[in-house]
C-alpha cells in the first residue's frame, strides 16, 4: 500500500467554481489540500487570503496544509488557525526568529512546517529540524504554478532524508513544484513523503484519475 501523501495545490484550481474543485478533492484519493498564500512581497505574485481560506474551510473535509509565502508570517499565526489551517509552513528566508515562530505555530495547535527556497542549503536546518514537523522543499522558485522542476531537487531530497534519519527526526519531506508523472517516482525514491501537485492535476482531463495515479506510485 502506498503511504505517501498527495496534496493537490488549489492555486491551479478554477476559482470561479472553487466549490466544485474542493468537492473533487474531497472525493478523490488526495490526502491534503495544499493552500498557497502569497503576499506580492516575499514572492512576485499575490494569490488569496482569509476570505477564500474560510470558504475552503467550510467545504474541505481533509487536512489543510497552508504554505505561507509572505513576509513576517508570525503576524498571522492565529488568523490562519482560525481559518482552518492544520499545518502551517513559513519560509526559512522570511523568518528572523524561526524557532520562536515554529513554537508559536505549535502553541496555536497546528503542525509546524518550514519551507526552503531552491537556493537554501539543507545544512541550515541543523538546529531546527528536531522541532519541525515538515520541511517543504521548493523544487521551483516560489510564486507561480506550472513552472519547470529544478533537477537538483532529487539530490537535495535524498540528502535531507539522510539528515532527518541521522537526527532521529520524524519530520516529513514535502516537495512543492513541478511534480508530475516523470518527477514523482524519482522524488519518492529520493525519500519524499508528501507530493504537492497543482498544474499536473488541474490541467489534466481527469483530475481525480491524475490524483489516483500519483497515489498509486
Ligand atoms: C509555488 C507553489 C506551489 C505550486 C505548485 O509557489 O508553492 O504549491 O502551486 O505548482 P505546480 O504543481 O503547478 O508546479
Ligand atoms: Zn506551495
Amino acid at each position: 500500500m502506498p503511504n505517501h501523501i498527495i496534496a493537490p495545490s488549489i492555486l491551479s484550481a478554477n476559482f470561479a467554481q472553487l466549490g466544485n474543485d474542493i468537492e473533487m478533492i474531497n472525493k478523490s484519493e488526495a490526502d491534503w489540500f495544499h493552500i498557497d498564500v502569497m503576499d506580492g512581497v516575499f514572492v512576485p505574485n499575490i494569490s488569496f487570503g482569509f476570505p477564500v481560506m474560510k470558504s475552503l474551510q467550510k467545504l474541505a473535509t481533509k487536512t489543510l496544509d497552508v504554505h505561507l509565502m509572505i513576509v513576517q508570517p508570525e503576524r498571522y499565526i492565529t488568523d490562519f488557525k482560525d481559518a482552518g489551517a492544520n499545518i502551517l509552513s513559513v519560509h526559512y528566508e522570511a523568518c528572523t526568529h524561526l524557532h520562536r515562530t515554529i513554537y508559536a505555530i505549535k502553541e496555536a495547535g497546528m503542525k509546524a512546517g518550514v519551507a526552503i527556497n531552491p537556493h537554501t542549503p539543507i545544512d541550515l536546518l541543523k538546529d531546527i529540524i528536531a522541532d519541525t514537523d515538515l520541511i517543504c522543499m521548493m523544487s521551483v522558485n516560489p510564486g507561480f504554478g506550472g513552472q519547470k522542476f529544478i533537477e537538483n531537487t532529487y539530490n537535495k531530497c535524498a540528502d535531507l532524508k539522510n539528515f532527518i534519519i541521522q537526527k532521529n527526526s520524524h519530520c516529513f519531506i514535502e516537495i512543492d513544484g513541478g511534480v508530475n508523472e516523470i518527477t514523482a517516482p524519482k522524488l519518492l525514491k529520493a525519500g519524499a513523503d508528501v507530493l504537492v501537485a497543482g498544474n499536473y492535476v488541474f490541467s489534466s482531463n481527469n483530475p481525480t484519475a491524475t490524483i489516483a495515479s500519483l497515489k498509486a506510485l
